[in-house]
């Protein structure tokens, strides 16, 4: 398997990826907006193949901190997709992985992400509402673990804190009902 970067020539098999894992159109067409949405500047989007076949899609989006005692630079992780049969072998893994590598590289401090609160955590998430990091829209208490987390620089947690604001394409209370 090996992880490329999308390019605008991917946009067809990204969709693909994304309508083919969720079963249903709504994460493709986020993804499409936000490939076509300025505020999501700067994006990491990340293909996986397995030989020419596409398997598995990231993508990060720019979001910024409101109310942070401190600046840092942020993104948020949504969505992931792996290809249904090729899922539970590491693919999402390794296209978060490499999506953490490289945004590290890049300087940014924190990666947020709504998601599976069983998964992410083998991913080096944590639940970030009890680190005082607030969704762009409330997440109800009974999937507050699903919201969170992860530093990619040492002592950003606990120095900074604040609501996340996200791209315009991302910011719509429907992305954030868990
Ligand atoms: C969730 C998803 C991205 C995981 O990708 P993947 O390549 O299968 O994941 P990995 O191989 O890295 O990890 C697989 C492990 O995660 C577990 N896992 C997968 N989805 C999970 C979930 N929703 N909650 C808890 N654990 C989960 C698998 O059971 C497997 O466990 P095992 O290693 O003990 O067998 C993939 O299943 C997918 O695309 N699902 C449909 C779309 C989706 O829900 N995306 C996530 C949006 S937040």
């Amino acid at each position: 398997m090996h992880i490329e970067q999308a390019s605008d020539s991917h946009l067809e098999t990204v969709l693909h990826v994304e309508r083919t894992a969720f079963g249903y159109d709504k994460e493709a067409e986020l993804v499409r907006d936000l490939l076509h949405d300025p505020t999501a500047l700067p994006r990491l989007s990340l293909l996986a193949f397995e030989g020419e076949r596409a398997v598995g899609h990231v993508l990060f989006t720019s979001a910024r901190l409101e109310d942070a005692p401190d600046p840092a630079s942020i993104a948020l992780l949504a969505p992931l997709a792996v290809m249904p049969e090729f899922q539970s072998r590491g693919v999402g893994g390794r296209l978060i992985e490499r999506g953490l590598q490289m945004l590290t590289e890049s300087g940014v401090d924190l990666i947020f992400v709504l998601g599976h609160p069983g998964y992410y955590p083998r991913y080096g998430f944590e639940p970030a509402g009890r680190l005082g990091f607030a969704a762009p829209y409330p997440i109800p208490d009974e999937h507050a673990e699903a919201w969170m987390v992860q530093a990619l620089r040492a002592g950003v947690i606990g120095t900074t804190r604040g609501t996340v604001i996200c791209a315009d394409a991302l910011d719509e209370p429907e992305h954030w009902r868990e």
